[in-house]
């Protein structure tokens, strides 16, 4: 005779169930991506990303007022300059307009909000890859120098988190020397360290206004999506480099890479909840297919289940203010 083991014991009641939660998903686990325009006189909004804007400064600082008063972990900012050209210049700018941005969001809340800047030259440039082209193809090297003069501008005017998005070889080392040598020992480096070239990014590329020339792509430096061990590659390599904290992204699609990176690493681990992750959920809900913030929530803590400390989420808003209830 088998014994019957009664695991919906523990089921029975709500505080039954949140006494032997294994995950936990709170506010402070999330961090918001945020995009801010230049030169336009009133917020945009992103018709691919529901509820979210192309922010100008003002309507920026109310977000992140906004963000901070339902108690979210951090944001991180976006920007979309007037002039592209081609080797991104308006990102390494001192009056660029993510400069611009950071300084007035640490003003107001640089105490309560952990203020992190994607460093990255995509937005930035005419033929919207990640670096300087050269015959083609992106050119490693070639891009460093210039990722290096964007961190020291973006700790500058009040980054207290760089991250590195462009898969660049090198790209944390050059940082972190840069920002050492200019006195910014503090400033902490997330590294996008297994940045998986993906269906998903589309919203965001219409957020940004980047469409890459000639029909091009990013597999030539983000990770083929087939490759697992390889992530374990990237992040050790980022770690040696000097990366404060690694992070994987998409999420959901590789929640079993997040799961090694968490068994395998001891530093801080974070996940990407991306544009085409939120704009799903978003559709769905809108057809009243799904409860939008529900499915938010399920997902969200399946990030954290499989490992990751903190999340970047479009999502931010909606369900810190869910979990605040
Ligand atoms: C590169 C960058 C991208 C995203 C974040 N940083 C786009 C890309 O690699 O093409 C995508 C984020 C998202 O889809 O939400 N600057």
């Amino acid at each position: 005779m088998f014994p019957t083991e009664r695991l919906r014991r523990l089921r029975r009641t709500a505080a039954l169930r949140q006494l032997v939660a294994e995950t936990t998903l709170r506010p402070n686990d999330l961090v918001a991506p945020l995009f801010v325009a230049e030169g336009r006189d009133r917020p945009w909004p992103i018709p691919s990303l529901p509820d979210q804007f192309q922010h100008t400064v003002a309507s920026l600082l109310d977000e992140v007022r906004h963000l901070r008063d339902v108690g979210a972990g951090g944001v991180i900012l976006f920007g979309v300059p007037s002039v592209k050209d081609e080797v991104g210049s308006a990102a390494y700018d001192p009056n660029g307009i993510v400069q611009v941005a950071l300084r007035a969001v640490r003003d107001a809340v640089g105490e309560d909000l952990v203020v992190m800047a994607d460093l990255c030259l995509d937005e930035y440039t005419t033929h919207g890859h990640c670096g300087v082209v050269r015959d083609g193809a992106v050119d490693n090297d070639a891009t460093l120098p210039l990722y290096a003069r964007t961190a020291v501008e973006q700790a500058r005017a009040g980054a207290a988190v760089v991250a590195p998005s462009g898969m660049m070889d090198g790209q944390v080392a050059a940082i972190r020397s840069a920002l050492d040598g200019a006195g910014f020992t503090d400033t902490v480096i997330l590294a996008y360290s297994a940045k998986y070239a993906s269906g998903l990014y589309g919203p965001f590329r219409d957020a940004v206004d980047v469409r890459i020339a000639d029909g091009g792509d990013r597999r030539g430096y983000q990770q083929d999506s087939r490759n697992r061990r390889e992530a374990l590659r990237e992040a050790r390599a980022d770690v040696a480099e000097g990366a404060d904290i690694v992070m994987v992204k998409p999420a959901l699609t590789y929640l079993d890479v997040l799961a090694d990176l968490r068994r395998e690493l001891d530093v801080p681990l974070a996940a990407y909840h991306v544009s085409g992750e939120y704009a799903m959920v978003k559709a769905a809900a809108a057809n009243g297919w799904i409860d939008g913030v529900a499915v938010a929530i399920e997902q969200l803590t399946a990030v954290r289940r499989a490992g990751a400390d903190f999340v970047l989420t479009y999502f931010a808003g909606e369900v810190a203010r869910e979990l605040q209830r």
